[in-house]
């Protein structure tokens, strides 16, 4: 037996949720997923991702899928797996907090229409925005799962990382995940990280990583020798690049050092083969470049930042000045407390820095970044820069208690105002209230049409 001497290693294919939206833009559509989700439930990969992140918001904006019902029939077509959804912890599947009675109603919901396990992460690392989550889920039995956000920045390090996740089991979370969202994590620094998170705390360790700079794998590996318990992978259609480590090679090879995953490869190949097929079915919504990139090891900006940011630049015909608002990112990050980049702090930073560039530092500030000024999201990492927090506190106080706690409840008014809808539709009402009208319209279309149909095949 190898150096993996038999100690299991459990995998969380992540096809169907951060495989489709790395690769695909998550456009995927529910029979197709159910497709692939048929042949993975017989694999034996330990759980799925398959839910939350951008596919409520996909659903509901674009493909007018009732996003519930996605959660229910993937459970149901892979009962003996453990359905996993990403939620951005008070916000959760958008951009702003709720207050935590709606956040409450969305957490039992989810639960109720299969989701096992929830990862919940925040946008600053402020663990006070996890609190809630953590609480609902518990309450309803389900496994919840504290993320910490991996980023580089000259604040964080292997310590603030490990402090982070003592508070999330202090909070009482199941286990751990190092959230990698960009795929920067270094074989050496995954080694480090797992070994002084396995010390400092008893419950088990998660890593999610990206590929995009080449390192997934490797990164995987040194996680999984410091003790690292469990590994998001992708099946190969899907794998490398902007997306993740492949499910087949790393159990292999898992399996090959004398790791236990409970997978067996020639189904896995086989849902990968059906995997293949309904990527290719989705061309049109594939980016131009998905591989590695390796310039983020040196801008540390996430690849999705980069394509949005030169598509955003190109319809206002700047993109000429891309590379000095690559320049003035990490100074709005500086700004702005080295807050991590990612939904939605990401598109924050960016837009700030593409003001700078385009219009003067800090000519305009825009409302978003007044807020993470103002302490509207939390606590950042590190102090914010202080002459532009006094600029748009204007005289008043910053904000210090947990964010959430200005909120005021929502649901009572919402039951009023959309009286005899369940409360997962009231949920698209309160979380999009801008896209939930066309939606529903759209849906009452496709049943209409539907019944019709079947009415003439009568
Ligand atoms: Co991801």
């Amino acid at each position: 037996m190898g150096s993996g001497e038999g100690r299991e290693v459990k995998i969380f294919d992540i096809t169907l949720r951060d495989g489709s939206q790395s690769k695909v833009a998550t456009r995927i559509r529910l029979e197709d997923l159910l497709k692939i989700a048929e042949k993975l439930a017989s694999t034996g990969i330990y759980g799925a991702e398959t839910w939350g992140g951008a596919t409520f918001d996909v659903c509901v904006r674009f493909l007018r899928e009732d996003p519930w019902g996605r959660a229910r029939k993937l459970k149901a077509a892979m009962p003996g797996i453990k359905q996993m959804m990403l939620i951005r912890g008070q916000n959760l599947v958008a951009y702003s907090n709720f207050p935590d009675d709606v956040v409450v109603k969305f957490v039992r919901a989810a639960a109720r229409n299969g989701i096992d396990v929830f990862r919940i992460f925040d946008a600053l690392d402020d663990v006070r925005n996890h609190y809630m989550v953590i609480k609902a889920v518990k309450e309803v039995d389900k496994i919840a799962e504290g993320a910490v956000c991996y980023t580089i920045s000259p604040v964080h390090t292997i310590e603030t990382f490990v402090s982070k996740a003592r508070q999330l089991e202090d909070m009482g979370v199941h286990q751990i995940a190092i959230k990698d969202m960009a795929g920067l994590i270094d074989p050496q620094t995954a080694f480090e990280l797992v070994t002084s998170l396995k010390k400092a705390v008893d419950v088990p360790i998660h890593l999610h990583t990206h590929d995009n700079c080449g390192m997934g794998m490797m990164s995987v590996l040194k996680a999984v020798e410091a003790g690292c318990d469990m590994i998001d992978s992708v099946l190969s259609p899907f794998s490398g690049g902007t997306g993740h480590p492949c499910t087949e090679s790393l159990v292999f090879s898992l399996e090959r050092f004398g790791y236990r995953t409970g997978c067996d490869l020639a189904k896995l190949t086989e849902a990968a083969e059906e995997a293949k097929k309904i990527r290719s079915l989705y061309t049109e919504f594939e980016a131009p470049y998905s591989g590695v990139d390796c310039r983020m090891l040196v801008t540390q900006i996430p690849g999705g930042v980069m394509s949005n940011l030169s598509a955003q630049l190109k319809q206002q015909n700047a993109l000429d000045r891309i590379d000095e608002i690559i320049d003035e990112i990490p100074r709005v990050r500086e700004d702005l407390g080295w807050i991590p980049l990612v939904t939605p702090t990401s598109q924050i930073v960016v837009s700030q820095a593409t003001f700078n560039v385009l219009l003067g530092r800090y000519k305009i500030i825009a409302n978003h970044t007044a807020n993470l000024l103002t302490g509207m999201y939390g606590d950042t990492p590190a102090p914010v820069n202080k002459e532009l927090q006094q600029r748009v506190l204007k005289g008043q106080k910053p904000i210090t208690v947990r964010p959430a706690e200005l909120l005021q409840p929502m649901w009572p008014e919402l039951e009023k105002k959309f009286p005899g809808l369940s409360d997962e539709e009231i949920l698209i009402h309160a979380i999009f209230p801008h896209e939930a009208p066309g939606y529903f319209a759209a849906r009452k279309e496709q049943e209409t049409k539907k019944a019709q149909t079947s009415a003439r095949g009568a």
